[in-house]
């Protein structure tokens, strides 16, 4: 991979990896501003070395690789400040600059110990810095080859010397030094080594400073990944639910299909069944005076097993019961045919309120008759437009949570209440009960689809949110009142036929 160019790997996936590039114009920025610190603090140890040591090495050569070092130090520090206001075009990458930065401090570091001692020097022990820096920059495979590179260059050195090549700086005047000054000189070696070992130090702390970083990040990282991935989950549990009672749904509204089947099925021998009782019972009373004549001749008349007197009484009122069921069985056929119609949704139909209250009281009587049920219906309601059968289903749907919440105390009341308001403009359906109310924090919610509290009874939280829907289509409003413990009062504010809608 050629410096600058992504290979799509990420770094920590490749092993001989380089420093990603923002880290590594940083280190080369942070490597100018320590080199400064370098040739000042070479530049004093020279001239102490020189002047209070009296140490005799060519200083003016030495000076001069320190102010080389100084030069291209501010060169680079210019070309650091240029790039970063934009003011010039991106010379070399990152890596590309790492290299002259680390090629140009090997040449320097070798020139100065050829000229204080060479293999004798005790400026030797700065190429191990070099070595940390040159690790520091490069990837592995490159910061080798400059260690190489560094051997090769201080052998070179020291084998041209040997051979007389190079001219060789020993460092004169150590010989004939009288003990105090033998005694600084080491004590000059020992700082020298000190802040050797403490540059090492403080540059491996740093490289594994950047690492406990990247490390902490890294498991930053990992938290923030578990986190999300139990957020998936608990998603992805919640669809599961949804699909399943969407599903449960489905199944009802088949149900409701084949509900408006029989119904329609039932309603045809019902209508005869219906018809015929009414002809049986004038036939019987047609029948009767007969009957007596023969009971007067035969009192011990007997018919279907029963004396005739009982016979002449019960059979009436047999006849009565058999109509009135047929005619019950008839409502509520028609009213199952009205709540449970395909519908197409049309709102142009003239609805009684109060015709549609008192069917749906019939469709749930079963359920109802356990409680106490008031109706306050207004007689002068004005009917609705709208569409009656989705109005019936926002009826039952609404009594049904009333009776649900009632406990089964025999003081369940529930009150309908129909009233002309705003000036005759809009009537309002009121239906309260005095059950389990609603806790103020999920009042909010009722209205959410798949929203329930009843989920073991096998509600599916659709009521409200059909009731909803229904109503809005219909430019009606719906308020709620409910207090825990103490009941519920659902209030449907729906516009009149040919009133203002808003
Ligand atoms: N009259 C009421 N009293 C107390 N809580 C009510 C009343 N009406 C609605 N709720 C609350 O609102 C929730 C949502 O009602 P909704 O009718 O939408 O669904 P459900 O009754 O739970 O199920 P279903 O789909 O069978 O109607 C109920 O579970 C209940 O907690
Ligand atoms: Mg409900």
């Amino acid at each position: 991979v050629s410096p600058g160019e992504s290979s799509g790997v990420p770094d920590a996936a490749i092993p001989d990896a380089a420093l990603p590039g923002r880290e590594l114009r940083h280190l080369l920025g942070w490597f100018v501003r320590i080199r400064w610190l370098f040739v000042a603090a070479l530049a004093f140890a020279i001239l102490v070395g020189a002047h209070v040591f009296r140490v005799e090495f060519p200083v003016g050569k030495t000076i001069a690789v320190c102010v080389a070092v100084f030069s291209y130090n501010a060169l680079l520090l210019l070309y650091h400040l240029l790039r970063r206001h934009r003011a010039i075009p991106v010379l070399t990458s990152g890596r590309g600059e790492a290299g002259l930065q680390i090629g140009l401090d090997l040449l320097a570091l070798t020139a100065l110990i050829h000229f204080v001692g060479g293999a004798e020097s005790p400026l030797v022990c700065l190429y191990l810095i070099h070595a940390i820096a040159a690790g520091m920059l490069l990837p592995k495979r490159e910061a080798w080859v400059v260690g190489a590179v560094t051997f090769g260059l201080f052998l070179s050195v020291v084998v041209l010397e040997y051979r007389l090549v190079l001219p060789q700086y020993h460092l004169a005047g150590m010989a004939n030094v009288t003990p105090r000054q033998q005694r600084s000189y080491e004590t000059v070696l020992v700082m020298a080594f000190l802040v050797t070992l403490f540059s090492a130090m403080s540059i491996t702390s740093a490289i594994m400073g950047g690492l406990r970083f990247r490390e902490r990040q890294l498991m930053l990282t990992q938290e923030a990944l578990v986190r999300q991935s139990e957020v998936l989950q608990q998603a992805y549990a919640s669809l599961s639910e949804k699909q399943m009672q969407l599903v449960q749904t489905e199944k009802q509204a088949s149900l409701g299909r084949l509900v408006a089947g029989i119904a329609h099925e039932i309603n045809n021998p019902i209508q005869f069944i219906h018809g015929n009782m009414a002809v049986l019972s004038e036939a019987f009373s047609d029948v009767l005076p007969l009957l007596d004549e023969r009971s007067a001749a035969r009192p011990q008349l007997r018919i279907a097993r029963l004396d005739y007197p009982f016979f002449r009484k019960q059979v009436p009122v047999l006849l009565k019961d058999m109509a009135d069921g047929a005619e019950r069985i008839g409502s509520i056929v028609r009213d199952l045919k009205t709540f449970a119609r395909r519908d197409e949704g049309r709102l142009d139909e003239d609805v009684d309120l109060a015709e549609t209250v008192r069917a749906s009281l019939r469709l749930l009587h079963n359920q109802l008759k356990r409680f106490r049920v008031e109706e306050d219906l207004d007689p002068h309601l004005p009917p609705l437009r709208g569409n009656l059968s989705q109005l019936q289903q926002v009826v039952v749907n609404t009594l049904q949570n009333a009776y649900q919440a009632l406990a089964d105390d025999g003081q369940g009341r529930i009150t309908i209440r129909t009233r002309v308001v705003q000036g005759g403009s809009r009537v309002r359906l009121s239906i309260e009960d005095n059950g389990c109310g609603i806790p103020p924090d999920l009042k909010e919610r009722i209205f959410d689809p798949f929203f329930t509290t009843k989920q073991s009874s096998g509600g599916t939280g659709l009521g409200l949110a059909i009731t909803e829907g229904i109503i809005e289509q219909h430019q009606g409003q719906i308020q709620v009142e409910s207090q825990l413990g103490k009941g519920t009062t659902f209030h449907f504010i729906l516009p009149v036929k040919g009133g203002r809608t808003a």
